[in-house]
């Protein structure tokens, strides 16, 4: 997998694994070389003097990089995990984090790392690779479903909250409970597992993480019977990460301030201050996110509003958000989980871009339109983010 290659001007390109030693300070000049964003706003990552950090918590995972005359000039990560994809257990590559330097840009060297890392990912029996990109990232769309043959195969929405530092008063009539561990295992395997792609066959590893906070139901205090109920993990990605706005349309800005005037100076209007998102903030990351029930889409809201209560009582304040990332399906029924959770639309965004490609495609299916037809033919199904790969 690792080895030399050579890119269209014929220089010399080097494929090798990272080495924390010694790539770690010219890592962070590849990574803030990179801006990720569109026009208006770019968001960076703060890796806290880790590079590896995003893929640290998964069972199998890898860094390459590339050098061109000994100098660092792009990077790829990739993590390898089994899951439930259209009810059959298979092993997924998730790639991410792929970072060329801009002067080395179109030299072919983004199609290196990647094709590596395929390689690995074969190596390590996986039947399918995929990866999340913006619906904007012409490069990155360009690369993996121009050239390298992946299918896009689902938008789903980032929905981002920021958490109210007074706390939120939840309804009364409601319960929220936390699971135990094994209790939050068997439930998803019980109600969740069946209705959804991407579930990980490790949760209860995920479930056991230090950074896995805990899992709570919610429900109808008078009901005899739960008929309507809503479940939720919580990841605290700040211990991991932080974000950072970079730069923001001029009415981001604007609303910033007009909120925290507003929340300081005239704080019986019960407005959410908008947090300080330019300085370095953490956030609680919810997966697992699913209701069953006719009156399930305000337990789900109570549930996230617990969190956000949760994150505002956060050691040193650090997580200034709360996020989920879901389908933006409804699935033609008048519940979606994009309507109940509470979200700021100028925070979020509906552009995640999903993209899979078959590693071992005549085991799998019989041509590249069935396999995309599959997909495709998928979306009733919901989506398990697993917090891992956030
Ligand atoms: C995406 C990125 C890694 C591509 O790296 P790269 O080394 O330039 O990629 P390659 O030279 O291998 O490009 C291969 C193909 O991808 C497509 N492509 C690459 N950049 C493109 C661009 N800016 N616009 C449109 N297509 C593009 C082209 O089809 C290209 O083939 P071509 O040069 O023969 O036309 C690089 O632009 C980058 O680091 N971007 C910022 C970080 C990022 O967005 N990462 C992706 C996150 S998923």
């Amino acid at each position: 997998m690792v080895g030399q290659w050579w890119k269209e001007d014929d220089e010399k390109v080097v494929i090798r694994c990272y080495n924390d030693r010694r790539d770690r300070t010219e890592m962070d000049c590849v990574e803030k070389s990179c801006e990720i964003g569109n026009d208006q706003t770019f968001l960076f990552t703060d890796t806290l003097g880790d590079p590896i950090c995003r893929i640290r918590n998964t069972p199998r995972f890898i860094m390459l990089v590339a050098e061109v005359r000994n100098k660092l000039v792009g990077s790829i990560q990739g993590s390898v995990k089994p899951v439930k994809l259209q009810d059959k257990s298979v092993n997924v590559g998730y790639v991410l984090a792929l970072r060329v330097m801009p002067p080395y840009r179109r030299h072919g060297i983004g199609s290196i790392l990647v094709r590596k890392l395929e390689e690995w990912f074969m190596s390590h029996n996986a039947d399918y690779a995929y990866m999340a990109t913006q619906k904007d990232n012409e490069a990155s769309l360009g690369l993996f479903v121009g050239k390298l043959a992946y299918v896009i195969f689902r938008n789903p929405a980032i929905l981002v909250n920021p958490v109210n530092p007074r706390g939120l008063k939840l309804p009364s009539d409601i319960g929220i409970r936390k699971l135990k561990v094994k209790e939050a295992a068997s439930w998803y395997r019980k109600h969740v597992v069946s209705k959804t792609d991407f579930f990980p066959d490790d949760i209860v590893k995920i479930l056991r993480n230090k950074l896995s906070i805990g899992t709570w139901v919610a429900y109808y205090k008078n009901n005899d019977k739960i008929i309507s109920w809503a479940i939720l993990s919580v990841w605290n990605s700040s211990k991991v990460f932080k974000l950072r706005i970079g730069k923001a349309p001029l009415s981001f800005v604007i609303l910033t301030k007009v909120c925290n005037f507003i929340g300081r100076f005239l704080p019986f209007l019960g407005l959410t201050a908008l947090p300080d998102l330019f300085t370095p903030f953490g956030f609680y990351f919810l997966y697992g996110v699913h209701a069953e029930g006719p009156l399930r889409g305000k337990l789900v809201r109570a549930l996230c509003e617990h969190v956000s209560n949760m994150a505002a009582l956060d050691d040193g304040g650090e997580c200034k958000v709360v996020v989920v990332e879901v389908d933006g399906e409804s699935n033609g029924s008048d519940y979606s989980l994009m309507r109940c959770v509470p979200h700021w639309k100028m925070l979020s965004c509906d552009d995640d871009t999903w993209c899979i490609k078959p590693l071992k495609r005549e085991e799998n299916t019989t041509s590249l339109n069935d396999f995309t037809n599959m997909f495709l033919n998928s979306k009733s199904r919901c989506l398990f983010v697993d917090p891992r790969d956030v």
